[in-house]
């Protein structure tokens, strides 16, 4: 069975790391049937706009994409893609997995996965200034919200995430001791919604500030971490540097609808064109798009592979002190997969 798949090559190394991964894709008889489609800056010198109509329409229509980086461009009036995408199709789930899989490194047992509430909290852009005097500027003001049914809808799936992959424990971080209506809601609602997975999955809670300071002292205490936008954000930057940096981090936007897969980093412009960036957090979110649409065997290979990769193979990339090309990598993972 095929699965019609949107497919965003993206910026800079976008192209590099995304050949890297159909083609890996292909050796594993994937399912996808890949839609090419522009996105970012190649796609405003080409048609214009960074975010085609043909593209949108394609994602409409396949409600599945892997996504290269997208170069923001600067100085044009238009706002970010990404946010763009998860307003437009309700990518309400974040989902950044972190594991330790390059040995040597600070810490050996990572294995934690941030929820991050995607579309709420205090990124809802709701800020302007307030004068004082003849200063038009002197005060900034800003707001955020949370609603009760979005915090309900965020806990659940960090909920279900942990029952379907055998998960054990979930971590509820907030910081109601302070915005005890903001962060409040979503503590109660959290609550609540636990209390329905008692004796099949633990709950815990911390206040988001305790809870970074844990992260870099004792990151093994965590399995599931679920929060609000702006925490999530943070949170999860934090965790992807506690196991080998961006090189290494994929993540999920995840709708009703639509499901956006793709790595945490941008197009790192410094080392487009040189075949030198790494291409395996692009590769783990396929991995994730294969979990995704039910195809956990292969994801499991291609997890394996990879793993075999860095480790027993010693193929590495220069971000992770290696000397390795992504030509490099791509063929030691087919050879892995065979
Ligand atoms: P960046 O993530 O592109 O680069 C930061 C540093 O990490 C650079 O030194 C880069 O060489 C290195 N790096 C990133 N990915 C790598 C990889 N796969 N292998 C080896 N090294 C890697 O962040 P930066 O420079 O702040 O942003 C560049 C552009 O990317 C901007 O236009 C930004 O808006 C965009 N961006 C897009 C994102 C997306 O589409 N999801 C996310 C972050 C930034
Ligand atoms: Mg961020």
């Amino acid at each position: 069975q095929t699965i019609p798949a949107t497919l965003i090559s993206g910026d800079g190394i976008g192209p590099e790391i995304m050949s890297s991964v159909t083609t890996v894709m292909k050796a594993l008889d994937a399912p996808f049937v890949w839609e090419h489609h522009a996105a970012g800056m190649g796609a405003l010198e080409a048609e214009g706009t960074p975010l085609p109509e043909s593209t949108l329409d394609s994602l409409r229509r396949t409600g599945l994409a892997l996504k290269g980086p997208l170069t923001t461009p600067v100085g044009t009036g238009f706002r970010s893609i990404n946010v763009t995408l998860r307003q437009q199709f309700g990518l309400y789930a974040n989902l950044r997995p972190t594991k330790t899989i390059v040995p040597g490194g600070r810490f050996e047992n990572v294995d934690l996965v941030v929820v991050r509430e995607n579309i709420e909290g205090l990124y809802a852009a709701m800020e302007h200034y307030l004068p004082v005097g003849d200063d038009p500027e002197a005060v900034a003001y800003g707001a955020g919200f949370n609603t009760r049914a979005e915090c309900n809808r965020i806990v659940r799936f960090a909920f279900e995430y942990a029952v379907a992959n055998n998960r054990k424990k979930v971590t509820l971080v907030h910081k109601a001791n302070i915005l005890k209506i903001l962060s409040g809601i979503f503590l109660h609602e959290g609550r609540r919604v636990a209390a329905e997975y008692e004796g099949r999955i633990a709950v815990e809670e911390r206040i988001v500030d305790a809870c970074a300071m844990e992260l870099v002292i004792k990151p093994e205490n965590y399995d599931v971490i679920v929060t609000t936008n702006l925490f999530g954000d943070i949170l999860s930057d934090l965790a992807a540097g506690l196991v080998g940096g961006l090189g290494m981090a994929p993540g999920a936007n995840i709708g009703e609808k639509v499901a956006v897969f793709e790595a945490v980093h941008g197009s790192a412009p410094d080392i487009a064109g040189k075949g030198v960036a790494n291409p395996l957090a692009l590769m783990m979110a396929g991995s994730m798009m294969l979990a995704h649409v039910g195809r956990q065997d292969l994801s499991g290979r291609l997890d394996m592979a990879i793993e075999q990769v860095v480790t027993s193979g010693g193929i590495r990339t220069r971000d992770l002190g290696g000397t390795a090309t992504t030509q490099d990598v791509t063929q030691a993972l087919l050879q892995a997969i065979q």
